[in-house]
Formats: C-alpha cells, sequence, structure tokens
C-alpha cells in the first residue's frame, strides 16, 4: 500500500478528485492532506473524507525538518502538490526525489515561476494571444515550475475566450488527467 500526502493551499478541487479516485483503490491511499493556510478549503474536504490533516508553519517548514517526521508518521511514500504556493526546501525535495509532483496551469516552460498561479497564468495566455494553453505535470525540485516534466495535455484558446473561459478549459483538463497520471507514477516510483 502506497500512501500518498497532498499539498495544497487552496480550495482543493484537484485534492478532491484524487481523494475520490483512490478511495477504493487496493494499493494506493491518500493518507495526510498537508496546508500552509488553516482556513484552506482542502482541508474540508480532507476532514469530509476522514483524512488526517497537517498545518504547516512557515518556520517549521523552512527552518526544521520536522515535516519528514510527521511524514514519516504516516508512512508517505509519495507527495502530490496540488496548488501548493511555497518553494519546497531542499530537505524535503531530496527526500522524495522522484517521488513528488507538482500540477501547473499552463504548457512549461511557458508560463511558469514565481507569481505565475491562478489567474495571473491564464491572464497572460490571453494578453500574449496563444493559440493553446493547457497543463503540465512535473516533478519538483528546488525551483518554481522547473522539474522534468511528465506530462502535458493541451486545450484551444480561441480569439473570443476570456481569461476565466481559459482556467474553465484547464481545470477540466486537471481533473481529468491528474489522478490517472498520480497513479501511473505512484505504480512506476
Ligand atoms: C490548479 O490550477 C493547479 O494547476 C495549480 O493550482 C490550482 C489548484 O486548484 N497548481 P484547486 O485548489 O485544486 O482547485
Amino acid at each position: 500500500m502506497t500512501h500518498l500526502a497532498i499539498f495544497a493551499s487552496g480550495t482543493g478541487s484537484n485534492a478532491r478528485k484524487i481523494i475520490e479516485h483512490f478511495k477504493n483503490s487496493p494499493d494506493v491511499r491518500v493518507a495526510l492532506v498537508v496546508s500552509n493556510k488553516k482556513d484552506a478549503g482542502v482541508l474540508d474536504i480532507a476532514r469530509a473524507h476522514d483524512i488526517p490533516t497537517q498545518v504547516l508553519a512557515r518556520k517549521m517548514f523552512y527552518e526544521t525538518e520536522d515535516l519528514l517526521g510527521i511524514l514519516k508518521q504516516h508512512d508517505i511514500g509519495f507527495i502530490v502538490l496540488a496548488g501548493f504556493l511555497w518553494l519546497i526546501p531542499s530537505y524535503l525535495v531530496q527526500s522524495f526525489d522522484k517521488k513528488m509532483v507538482n500540477i501547473h496551469p499552463a504548457l512549461l516552460p511557458k508560463y511558469g515561476g514565481k507569481g505565475m498561479f491562478g489567474r495571473h497564468v491564464h491572464e497572460a495566455v490571453k494578453a500574449n494571444g496563444e493559440t493553446e494553453t493547457g497543463i503540465t505535470i512535473h516533478y519538483v525540485n528546488e525551483h518554481y515550475d522547473e522539474g522534468d516534466i511528465v506530462f502535458q495535455a493541451r486545450c484551444p484558446v480561441r480569439p473570443e475566450d476570456t481569461p476565466e473561459d481559459i482556467a474553465r478549459k484547464v481545470q477540466q483538463l486537471e481533473h481529468q488527467h491528474f489522478p490517472l497520471v498520480v497513479e501511473h507514477l505512484v505504480r512506476a516510483s
């Protein structure tokens, strides 16, 4: 049985899809949800599914390695970042080498890096007149959005699309693919 931890800062729609996807899995279980925000919607989703939660303080995350002990207590073998906005410190990158993935709402290496999250991404895609965008799932290293890419999916951007329209299409791709790609990577890891 592989235990997953999901890290998220926001509403957690992707976390929800992943939790639901693995609900009846015989060999993969979402065993912990971690957030840096104590009022994040993702924590309510976790509680509704009886999944343990952990709220992170910045000092603990960056100045200690206490989180490794917590992950060990829950026997975590794989980490999924689903809208987690803090940069991952190197002790965690090294402990979960090729066992930690992030999802980004654009076709990296375009529209990635610090500050490129949420509507900022889709506004930039629109402003540049892109004709397509999509999602990228990648392993995590010490830099924002730079680890090895493992999966991309694309969708068209029409001239009349607003950033909100683009966000909707991209979210649909995320929900469609992220749980399946995570399942594939966990099995292969
Ligand atoms: C997603 O768009 C993901 O690509 C990005 O953060 C967003 C999280 O959305 N990294 P949600 O909280 O899962 O709805």
